[in-house]
């Protein structure tokens, strides 16, 4: 079944949908024909931008209200059908210094939203993009759903928190929820205004602006990194499937690359930017959890997704956006811990 067939007329909520997937997941859906409201806080630092909805401005409603805000979420669920979960603190260098923007916004921001389903909207399916990170480091590579989780930090801690919330509700309450770990995700519509959280777009901008990329330690380190445009299908496919619903699925691609592998291919799509190679800052090392890929065999067997975009594909792809819309995303800082 197309996005169009199953979306046209569907009520749905984006939170954090002006931020970076938000925005990218917001264009598919109003293009499927569903009736879409973005609920965003527009917290300085993250993703929000109203520039990323620029070409659905006038088929969407927009509603700049906090997930942590109770009497908010308790009217902006309602007759929602789908409610797809990506607002979150996501700075994972802030999480080092001050855990409480991550306990606040991603375990209580989560479960104001679980409760206003539980009290408005029980009805509602809900579709929560957690993180890769909650797994720590690999025990066996590619990892699986079922492996250890042992997070290593408090942005994926708190994520992990509330993919547990998520499955509590919808064990205990019959609140219908699919949790996603997504793994590096890079694309069209990102903050690239500073450093501390999206490799990949920070790489690119570096590359367009002809600057030296950092590759840390031997450049060895193997990741898979995803196109948001695959990802936003991952994220349609699992709400569309009843199947995945309880579960969750690992959302990223079986083909690792490594860093400096990454490196080369931005600088070669560019054709600008330079690279070296340079010790790990003490934030990075904190919070490294070596080579990572995932195994995305159960989100191929039940939810029929894998991604399809190749990664140069991609890159010349969030190359040529940012090249266009350069001065909408830039902004003024250039604090690179890279
Ligand atoms: N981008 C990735 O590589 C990646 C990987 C794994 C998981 N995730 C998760 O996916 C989700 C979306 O990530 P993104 O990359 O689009 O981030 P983003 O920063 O671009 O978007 C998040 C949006 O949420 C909003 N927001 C933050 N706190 C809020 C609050 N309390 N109330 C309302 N809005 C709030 C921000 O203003 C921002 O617009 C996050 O939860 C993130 O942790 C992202």
């Amino acid at each position: 079944m197309d996005f169009e067939k199953f979306f046209n007329g569907k009520k749905v909520l984006i939170t954090g949908g002006l931020g970076f997937i938000g925005s990218n997941l917001a264009i598919k859906l109003v293009g499927a024909g569903a009736k879409v409201t973005l609920l965003d806080a527009m917290i300085p630092g993250h993703g929000g931008n109203l520039f990323n909805v620029e070409s659905i401005k006038n088929d969407i409603i927009v509603n700049f209200s906090d997930i942590r805000d109770e009497n908010s979420m308790n009217y902006i669920v309602r007759e929602k059908d789908y409610i797809f979960h990506l607002a979150g603190q996501n700075d994972h260098i802030l999480s080092l210094t001050n855990p409480f923007p991550d306990i606040d916004i991603n375990i209580k921001g989560s479960a104001v939203l679980l409760e206003a389903c539980a009290k408005f909207n029980k009805d509602t399916k809900l579709i929560y993009t957690g993180t890769r990170g909650e797994y720590g480091s690999a025990v066996q590579l590619p990892v699986k759903e079922d492996r250890p989780l042992n997070p290593k930090g408090i942005y994926e801690l708190s994520s992990l928190t509330a993919q547990k919330l998520f499955k509590i509700y919808n064990d205990n309450h019959n609140i219908k929820s699919v949790s996603l770990r997504l793994t590096n995700v890079y694309g069209e519509r990102a903050q690239m205004q500073h450093s501390r959280f999206g490799v990949v777009n920070w790489f690119i901008r570096l590359a367009i602006d002809n600057q030296t990329i950092k590759v840390f330690g031997d450049g060895s380190i193997l990741r898979d990194f995803l196109y948001v445009h695959d990802t936003v299908n991952a994220i349609l496919k699992s709400a569309m499937c009843d199947k995945a619903y309880g579960d969750v699925f690992n959302v990223g691609v079986d083909k690792p690359t490594s860093f400096l592998n990454l490196v080369k291919t931005i600088i070669e799509v560019a054709g600008s930017g330079k690279w070296e190679f340079a010790p790990f800052t003490p934030e990075r090392a904190a919070q490294e959890p070596g080579d990572f890929y995932s195994d995305i065999t159960k989100a191929k067997n039940i939810i029929g997704w894998e991604p399809t975009t190749e990664l140069k594909e991609g890159i010349a792809m969030t190359i040529d956006y940012y090249r266009k819309y350069k001065k909408l995303y830039w902004g003024g800082s250039n604090d690179s811990i890279w």
